[in-house]
Parts: structure tokens; C-alpha cells; sequence
């Protein structure tokens, strides 16, 4: 693929996502890409919407009921995305998409895609290490999906508390890139 114009940003519930503003102007500024944002309930509890809509030219979704623009979000939106990022990606985010889940804007759109998708995994070590988030990512991986090495905290990116580093934002450009 040539470089992606349109991103379509999933945020999901992990304490990293107290970090995601350089991550979103990095990303626009390195791929000179438009970007929406869909958020997980869970999510929104970290952050709200109203304090991501001044990052963005386009618009955040928080409910796969909403309408305006688009009639039906999540279907719409795999369409108009030429990728779309799960960053930061909860090891819940990693099991519903592994197991087609769609209880949510950012698994029902993720499910609906048919668009590279690149997830993030950011998470406590212990939890990352689990016979069962590995599983899911191995089920992951064979279904296509980009799932980001490991959410280590020696990437040099963002690490609160014991929530497990996300990699830099300049690290999750280069990533991205090598994809799309
Ligand atoms: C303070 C706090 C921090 C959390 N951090 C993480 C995290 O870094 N990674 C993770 O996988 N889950 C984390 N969780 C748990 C998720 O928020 C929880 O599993 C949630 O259901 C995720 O939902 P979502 O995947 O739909 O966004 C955290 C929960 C709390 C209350």
C-alpha cells in the first residue's frame, strides 16, 4: 500500500492510554494522514472523547449506536480507513478481536474490516505473559492481523506504573510503516 491518508485510531482501556497525545500528533504529522478515533467504553474511563476531539480534524466515536456522518459507524468507517491502529491494545481488546468479539465500536469495526489492522498490546508483564494472551496472539497473527512484538518495558516508550511500555511514538510510526 502506498502511505495511508485516512488512520482510523481504536483506543482501548490500558493506563498507557494516559500517554496517547504525542502518539496521535506524531502519527498525523509523520503519515500527513486524516484520522477518526474510536474509543472502548472502557477507554473512556481513562480519558474522555471531548479532550481527544481538539487532536484530530476528524471525529471520535464512542458508541457503535451513534449516527451522523456515517449511518453505521463501524461498517462505514472500515471503508473509508486505509488502516487502522489499535494502540494502546488491552489484552481484553486482544481476546475479543481474537475471538470476534463485537460488543463495542472499536471490536465491531475491527471485526467488520477488511483492512490491515495493527494492534498495540500494552499491559502488566504478568498479564502479557499468560498462556492465554499468547494464545491470543498467535491466533491473532495467523488471522492476519499485526500484532507489535511485546508490550516490554525496555522500548524506551511509555511505561506507568507496571502497565508494560508501549514503544516510542517514533518507534510505533516506523512500525506502522513497514505495513502499509
Ligand atoms: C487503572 C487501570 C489500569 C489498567 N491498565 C490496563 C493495561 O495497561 N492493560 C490491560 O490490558 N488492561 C488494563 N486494565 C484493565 C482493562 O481496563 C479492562 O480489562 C477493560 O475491560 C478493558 O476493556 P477494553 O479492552 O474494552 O478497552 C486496567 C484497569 C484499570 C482500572
Amino acid at each position: 500500500m502506498s502511505r495511508p491518508t485516512n488512520i482510523l485510531l481504536g483506543l482501548t482501556g490500558s493506563i498507557n492510554l494516559l500517554n496517547i497525545y504525542p502518539y496521535i500528533t506524531e502519527i498525523q504529522n509523520h503519515f500527513n494522514c486524516r484520522m477518526h478515533i474510536m474509543m472502548t467504553p472502557s477507554a473512556q474511563t481513562f480519558i474522555p472523547a471531548s479532550t481527544l476531539i481538539h487532536s484530530i480534524d476528524g471525529k471520535v466515536f464512542v458508541d457503535l449506536t451513534e449516527k451522523g456522518e456515517f449511518k453505521m459507524p463501524h461498517v462505514e468507517l472500515t471503508h473509508w480507513a486505509d488502516v487502522i491502529i489499535i494502540l494502546p491494545a488491552s489484552a481484553n481488546t486482544l481476546a475479543k478481536t481474537a475471538h470476534g468479539f463485537a460488543q463495542d465500536i472499536v471490536s465491531a469495526t475491527v471485526l467488520a474490516a477488511d483492512t490491515p489492522t495493527i494492534l498495540f498490546p500494552s499491559m502488566y508483564l504478568g498479564m502479557w505473559k499468560k498462556n492465554n494472551v499468547q494464545r491470543n496472539v498467535e491466533i491473532l497473527r495467523e488471522d492476519g492481523f499485526i500484532v507489535y512484538p511485546s508490550p516490554n518495558p525496555n522500548h524506551g516508550g511509555t511505561s506507568i506504573i507496571t502497565g508494560g511500555s508501549i514503544p516510542t511514538p517514533k518507534e510505533v510510526c516506523r512500525f506502522i510503516a513497514e505495513y502499509v
